[in-house]
């Protein structure tokens, strides 16, 4: 385990922001924090290795003169299932527009055709308005896109394979972070005015993600640590339609190929949406996730299939290139073969709770992105409105910031010592391994789409001696299971708490909702779950 109490050798770093996580936020906050100040990128991979790298869906944006921000708004809130802050559903509809804007001025590419932007259709939109830039590799077109003019920009450096291991801060504000460079054995202290998290979700503390491997979560717990509130961890979102594969191979299947009116259907070949809901495959993600479970309890097997037969062929190959294309891998051709598709973690919904202004209840840290729970998405996220958070909420965290700065005289704590982690032993890699999926499946089967109390409770305490019996792995391995197990911990205290379904957070004990439960549980470190009305 981290020993914090040796002062260890290290490098010294100074900037005004210093922006953890190099997503689309991420990107976005140095991009817009480069006008006024010094801005420092730490990333714990590379600036391409991100989760919205990999987003597929694209961006909702009523930019459509049939559509409005009132439309998005109420789809928004739809969704969200009673728990959405709608001053901040309001700040994200209006103000998307306009960060789309600026990006399109800025050269940012969205596909378009002779009568100017292509609108999509996803689950839960009453309206075709979700863009796409490069087909379905929105995110990676809108990550390069910013990753070139981060590049250019002389007020933006990046620092790359450091992973922030410590937040500077006595439990009221913060100055910075200490980071580690694993392959150097760095020890990097960096102040700064003010810290931006942006580091994404926690879906691959799951089984089976859309997400890459390293979305474990680690900005949330570096801020729980910290003395930051966490809030709707029990909302994860599983996307209906990953592929699924014995041997483990999960890749996303875009909402946007049921939008293009693919089908659902099961092991006998029938469609079995429409019984479950009116908009049949263009249902809420959450009830489309729902009917899959229960369709398979009905007919057994551990997947169902996306059936793209009827639509036309060189249309698909052409709007869907990449997923044609992985498919291909597995040997299914996406355009004549039935694709076999399960519920996979795909979104953390909860996360640092910020205000609109992405502040957090820590002075000098604020959160955009993955990583925060702004209660934009409630208890359901409406699909595509995901990047777009990322953007309006970058900038405003940004704005924040420079507000903090005009206004209060800049707090520079002690830093301490961060943890220290020695030499790794490569002995224990395996042992890692070993751990990391035991919680992995155990968050699968506890914590997937269908909870339980009991279970929940066992699993509470089997977490703990999973995490007692990792301390004696070397000190870098024992740190990230005690992060994963604890992430596991707060979202399973969450979902304990919620007695009741509602949106993603489904209870077998409690399968209604309940009007007193219209309320957001937060946890903050040295206290028990609490309840805030926004
Ligand atoms: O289905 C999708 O393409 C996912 C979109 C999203 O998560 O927003």
């Amino acid at each position: 385990m981290g020993n914090k109490h040796q002062s260890i050798p290290h490098t010294k770093l100074n900037t005004d922001y210093l922006i953890i996580g190099s997503g689309l936020a991420g990107l976005y906050a140095a991009h817009y924090a480069s006008k006024f100040g010094k801005v420092l990128i730490v990333t714990k991979s590379t600036v391409k290795e991100s989760n919205s790298y990999w987003a597929q869906g694209g961006i909702a944006a009523a930019l459509d003169p049939e559509d409005s921000a009132v439309f998005h708004s109420e789809d928004t809130i739809n969704a969200g299932r009673d728990l959405c802050n709608i001053e901040a559903v309001e700040v994200l509809v209006k103000e998307g527009k306009e960060r789309i804007l600026d990006l399109i001025e800025l050269g940012m590419v969205f596909d378009s055709d002779e009568e100017g932007l292509k609108f999509g259709l996803e689950g839960g939109h009453s309206k075709r308005r979700v863009l796409h830039a490069g087909g379905n590799s929105t995110g990676q077109v809108m990550v390069e896109f910013l990753i070139s003019s981060v590049e250019k920009n002389p007020n933006i450096e990046v620092l790359e394979l450091a992973s922030v291991t410590d937040l500077i801060s006595d439990g009221n504000s913060c100055s910075g972070a200490w980071a580690f460079n694993q392959e150097k054995s760095e020890y990097i202290l960096i102040y700064a005015k003010a810290t931006v998290l942006a580091t994404g979700g926690a879906s691959a503390l799951y089984e089976r993600t859309t997400n890459p491997e390293g979305a474990t979560g680690e900005g949330l717990d570096l801020a729980y640590r910290a003395g930051a509130e966490l809030m709707d961890m029990e909302f994860i979102q599983f996307h209906p339609t990953a592929f699924y594969s014995d041997s483990g191979e999960t890749f996303l299947i875009t909402e946007a190929v049921r939008g293009e009116g693919a089908h659902l259907v099961n092991r006998d070949g029938k469609r079995f949406m429409n019984k479950y809901h009116g908009l049949g495959e263009l249902a809420p993600r959450d009830v489309v996730s729902k009917s899959i479970y229960n369709e398979l309890k009905e007919t057994g097997g551990k997947y169902v299939y996306l059936m793209l037969s009827h639509l036309d062929r060189s249309f698909i190959i052409k709007r869907f290139s990449n997923i044609f294309g992985l498919c291909m891998d597995q040997g299914l051709d996406l355009t004549c073969d039935l694709i076999p598709v399960a519920p996979a973690a795909h979104y953390t919904i909860g996360g640092v709770r910020t205000g609109l202004m992405g502040e957090t209840n820590l002075t000098g840290l604020y959160a955009c992105g993955e990583v925060t729970c702004t209660g934009v998405h409630g208890a359901n996220r409406l699909a595509s409105n995901s990047l777009l958070e990322c953007i309006v909420f970058a900038k405003r965290a940004i704005e924040g910031a420079n507000k903090y700065f005009e206004t209060r005289e800049e707090i520079i704590l002690e830093a301490g010592s961060p943890c220290i982690f020695g030499d790794t032993d490569v002995k224990d890699q395996e042992r890692f391994n070993t751990i990391k999926k035991e919680i992995q499946c155990l968050n699968t089967q506890v914590l997937g789409i269908m909870r339980n109390g009991t279970d929940m409770k066992d699993y509470i305490s089997k977490l703990e001696t999973i995490i007692e019996e990792s301390s004696n792995l070397s000190a870098w391995f024992a740190y990230k299971i005690l992060s994963m197990g604890k992430l596991s911990q707060l979202i399973a205290d969450s979902a304990y708490y919620r007695e009741e379904s509602r949106g993603a957070h489904l209870r077998i004990d409690f399968p209604e909702e309940k009007e007193e439960l219209k309320v957001h549980i937060v946890n903050r470190m040295g206290s028990e779950p609490y309840q805030v009305k926004l």
